[in-house]
């Protein structure tokens, strides 16, 4: 079995990005920009947001992050937002999700400018990914893309199956599956027998927030199984697919923690990078 080492491929990742960047500089004089944008003190986007800076500083972006308390107003977020839009040295804008209620996420997301959604979850960037057109891609599933693009090159033909249909996760792994000509199946809680569909797939990739519920008899032999999960439990973090039976089965599986995390962050730098570029164009 091959573990995922996605803490590595992350390493990798950034190091490329590193380099990037510092061609860049020398050539435009500038660096890409990176503003995040942090509401209340939920703990884990805390720890989220603390990374996502740590590692943009590392690889040579600007980066700033805007706290601001649970109790801030929609219209003083909305006016930062499109005053971040007029500025010419932030390349990417990302409000860490989830927000407090008083907040609408959809008029939130809508306002950021699509050229600078490094989460790819504008309506514009949603719109062309499914239409295979150029996008920026959330940086989740653009992580497990990459991961499993490292153990199979070409996915041409192959079974996937996605367990969840989140706008984070389900729903964009899927395209970029089926761009890559693979069968793709989008299951969920309405499935009927989500164990029968597993047994398909050449690739499986949970995302459902269920605690270890893929088990080894869900799994075809060589399979690639991606886990998205992050799940609290007694026995502390564990994700959406029983790794210890899983593991003997699987072609090659991912760890959590270790695996879809550190490569998550390491693709918002490189959506920031991108944005850059697309602006020069
Ligand atoms: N919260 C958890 N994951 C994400 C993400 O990918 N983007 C944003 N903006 N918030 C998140």
């Amino acid at each position: 079995m091959i573990l995922i080492d996605g803490k590595k491929i992350a390493a990798e990742l950034r190091e490329e990005l590193k380099q990037e960047v510092s061609e860049l500089k020398a050539k435009y004089n500038k660096v890409p920009g990176l503003t995040v944008i942090l509401i209340g003190d939920m703990a884990p986007s805390q720890i989220y947001v603390r990374n996502k800076e740590k590692f943009a500083n590392e690889v040579g972006l600007k980066s700033e992050v805007i706290r601001y308390p649970e109790t801030i107003e929609e219209k003083a977020v909305l006016d930062k937002i499109e005053e971040l839009n007029k500025d010419e040295s932030i390349s990417g804008i990302l409000v860490q999700l989830p927000l407090p209620n008083h907040i609408d996420k959809q008029k939130v997301i809508e306002t950021i400018l699509p050229g600078k959604d490094v989460d790819g979850f504008h309506p514009m960037n949603v719109g062309n990914l499914s239409s295979g057109y150029e996008s920026s891609v959330p940086c989740t599933p653009l992580g497990c893309y990459l991961m499993i693009k490292k153990i199979e090159p070409n996915l041409s033909g192959k079974k996937a199956v996605m367990i969840g249909r989140s706008n984070l996760n389900g729903k964009p792994m899927a395209q970029l599956l089926l761009k890559e000509n693979c069968t793709v199946t989008i299951t969920h809680s309405r499935t009927k027998d989500l164990k029968a569909e597993c047994l398909e797939a050449d690739i499986i990739v949970a995302a459902v927030g269920i605690p270890e519920l893929v088990k080894a008899d869900w799994v075809k032999k060589d399979a690639i199984v991606i886990d998205v999960g992050i799940n609290k439990t007694d026995k502390g973090i564990v994700g959406d697919v029983a790794f210890d039976e899983v593991s003997k089965v699987a072609k090659a599986l991912t760890p959590v923690p270790g695996g879809v995390g550190p490569m998550t962050i390491a693709c918002l730098l490189k959506n920031t990078i991108e944005c850059f570029k697309r602006s020069l164009k």
